[in-house]
């Protein structure tokens, strides 16, 4: 935390953080409490460094409102979701300021690659630091998770689990794997760079009220996530490339089945499923994951990703190729 006084006698509290998004695995996707956003289900990830969001947040006594700005620009309407998780820490840490939030993402934002989740990792994690709170880690993640469903996952690095707690009345998230005990990499193939037509927490929302798979869904969490959990404890490539692409296509059977049917791949998309699926089947170790929206996610070991990258760039209609590896958690970079 720096303090800071200007001529006019402002007091201002700041500090910058970084985090990276994550990858789900095993799937969230539907809420038991829409208000305290309680996911209906628990979810497993890999956070990716290679993307990342950096956010500064400014605690300052000249300001009347919270200001939020993404990428150089207000955006008033993401504003309101910052200001109601500032709120929440604020009213933790005991503190009545208000606060200049600066963010970017050097990735699309709002495009299935998981900007919720960084951005909220980020934004609790320089928040706490510029208020000197020092929060535990689980209780920032609960406020992320206010936020975000997957926001508490990219407060820790590698293989992460959000579990269901007490019986599905809270979360508890933790490190499964240090990102080096299993060092995977990930192949974005970008398909398409606009903003998805309908946003996560709408989307889950409708498929909860009118997808006629929704209940098989949610039953069929445990075992999934009972399933990676073992795969990841004994780095089971095979085991792991299985139950992430059968969550991931159960997600989007309950997000085709909602009415109206929430179609978020593109014709690229479906070529990239039948690209890594022939790959895998010729002997590369790659599965693939995709989220709400129409972007590809393989994922391999690293003697593999040059070979994924360059074939799945060769698929008409990819427009580039992201690459990362396992990376940490959120974290304060200055300040
Ligand atoms: P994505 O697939 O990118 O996670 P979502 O629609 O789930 O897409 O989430 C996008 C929302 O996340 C934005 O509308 C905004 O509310 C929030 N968001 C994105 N980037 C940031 C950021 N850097 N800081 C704070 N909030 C962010
Ligand atoms: C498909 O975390 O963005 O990426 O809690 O409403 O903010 P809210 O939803 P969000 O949903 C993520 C859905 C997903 C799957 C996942 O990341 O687990």
């Amino acid at each position: 935390m720096i303090e800071h006084r200007n001529p006019h006698e402002s007091v201002m509290q700041q500090a910058t953080a970084v985090a990276h998004p994550n990858i789900a695995l095993v799937k969230y996707w539907g809420k038991a409490d829409a208000a305290q956003n309680l996911p209906a289900v628990g979810s497993l990830s890999i956070t990716v460094e290679g993307l990342a969001t950096t956010t500064t947040v400014r605690f300052d006594t000249a300001l009347d409102a919270d200001r939020f700005r993404l990428a150089g620009r207000e955006e008033p309407a993401m504003a309101r979701r910052v200001s109601a998780c500032l709120d929440e820490l604020r009213r933790r840490a005991g503190s009545s300021l208000h606060a200049a939030v600066e963010s970017g993402n050097d990735f699309p934002t709002a495009a299935g690659l998981a900007s919720s989740a960084s951005g909220f990792a980020a934004l609790v994690v320089a928040a706490d630091a510029a208020l000197g709170a020092g929060l535990p880690r689980p209780e920032l993640a609960e406020l992320a998770r206010r936020a975000s469903g997957s926001a508490p996952r990219s407060l820790y690095g590698g293989f992460v689990e959000l579990a269901l707690a007490d019986s599905g009345r809270r979360t508890e998230c933790r490190q499964l794997l240090e990102p080096a005990a299993w060092p995977l990499a990930v192949a974005v193939a970008v398909t398409a760079r606009g903003p998805k037509a309908v946003g996560s927490t709408a989307g889950m929302l409708a498929s909860e009220r009118s997808s006629p798979y929704y209940a098989a869904w949610v039953a069929s969490s445990p075992a999934d996530l009972a399933a990676a959990r073992a795969a990841v404890a004994a780095r089971d490539f095979e085991a792991l490339a299985a139950v992430s692409e059968a969550s991931c296509l159960a997600m989007h059977g309950v997000m085709l089945a909602t009415r109206p049917g929430l179609v978020y791949w593109n014709g690229t998309t479906v070529a990239c499923i039948h690209l890594v699926r022939g790959l895998r089947a010729a002997g590369v170790p790659v599965f693939f994951t995709i989220d709400a929206g129409p972007q590809l996610k393989a994922v391999c070991p690293p003697a593999a990703l040059a070979r994924v990258r360059h074939e799945l760039a060769a698929v008409p209609g990819v427009e580039r190729v992201l690459e990362g590896r396992l990376g940490e958690g959120a974290r304060v970079v200055a300040g």
